[in-house]
């Protein structure tokens, strides 16, 4: 039988909805909206994508958006400039700084220019400490999406076995800690885990994070297993013929062989229209989450836990 699909696009929306009108009353109480401010450095064609989505979804949202875009060469001081110039400015409560950032710049100096207040990526020595320590803050965007979609399917996770391909900061290791406070008993696989098909088969719970595409194939697939996976992978896609250019189109997959572990698993998120619209469900949640805590509003009701 093929398993449940995940629909993040369906879900991410309705938390955006919530948002939006939880904006609105802070609108119509307080007389001002949340304000986030996003940078992007360079001109990679995957990050102007998801910045131009965040822009949109945060304007569509009723909070104010500031897109601030650098030159590929835009030196480490000047970006380190904007992000504490942005860290400091009262009218701004959220800054987001698009990763990667080009190789000459150092992310974590950059990161350690903003002010964890604002950090609604959550990606700050000092939120990746709270998260670590049990402490409440703002929690990684994308790590946060995968835990609301496994919960849509079983909402007490406790007792699942979880296991997390990848270790990034972005995503494998918050992950990670985010399905221990549900309770789960985790496993982080990584390039030196020794047979990871097997591992993988002991999961209730499957995170794919590693940015290869469709490397987790069906036989690695526990039956009935809650799957998500986190990949965005664009590959050639010769079978969709020749592109404008006259190059092959492509098309986006995600880390796990969709179609094989589909017959396997119980649940599983698509990709596109699974994690990705998460991800930016859960930046507006942390913005206004952050504006509220920064300003001395209360939390707004929903947005407690
Ligand atoms: N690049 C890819 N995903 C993300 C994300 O969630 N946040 C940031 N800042 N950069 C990203």
């Amino acid at each position: 039988m093929s398993a449940a699909l995940i629909d993040g696009e369906a879900i991410g929306q309705r938390i955006r909805d919530e948002v939006k009108a939880a904006t609105a009353r802070l609108e119509q109480t307080k007389g001002a909206a949340p304000e986030l401010a996003v940078v992007l450095v360079g001109e990679d064609p995957a990050s102007q994508i998801y910045v131009r989505a965040k822009v949109k979804n945060t304007q569509d949202a009723g909070m104010r958006s500031h897109a601030h875009r650098l030159p590929a060469d835009a030196t480490e001081e000047e970006v380190i400039a904007l992000v504490a110039r942005l860290s400091a400015d009262p009218q701004i409560d959220g800054v987001l700084v698009q990763l990667p950032l080009p190789k000459h710049i150092d992310e974590a100096r950059v990161l350690a220019a903003l002010d964890p207040a604002k950090d609604v990526d959550g990606l700050t020595e000092a939120s990746a400490g709270r998260l670590l320590l049990g402490k409440p803050g703002l929690r990684p965007c994308t790590p946060a999406g995968c835990v609301i979609l496994a919960r849509t399917v079983t909402r007490d996770l406790a007792g699942a076995h979880c296991v997390v391909i990848g270790r990034s900061i972005l995503v494998g290791k918050p992950a990670a800690l985010l399905f221990l406070e549900q309770n789960c008993t985790i496993a982080i696989a990584h390039s030196r885990t020794r047979d990871l098909p097997a591992l993988c088969r002991s999961a209730d719970i499957l995170v794919a994070a590693v940015g290869r595409p469709e490397m987790i194939r069906g036989a690695w697939v526990k039956p009935g297993a809650i799957v998500i996976d986190v990949g965005i992978n664009r590959v050639p896609a010769p079978e969709l013929g020749p592109g404008k250019d006259g190059a092959p189109k492509s098309r986006i997959v995600g880390d796990v062989a969709f179609a094989e572990a589909r017959e396997i698993a119980g649940a599983i998120t698509p990709v596109p229209r699974g994690v990705g619209p998460m991800t930016r469900a859960c930046l507006l949640r942390n913005t206004l989450l952050a504006a509220c805590a920064r300003r001395g509003w209360p939390v707004p009701p929903g947005f407690e836990g």
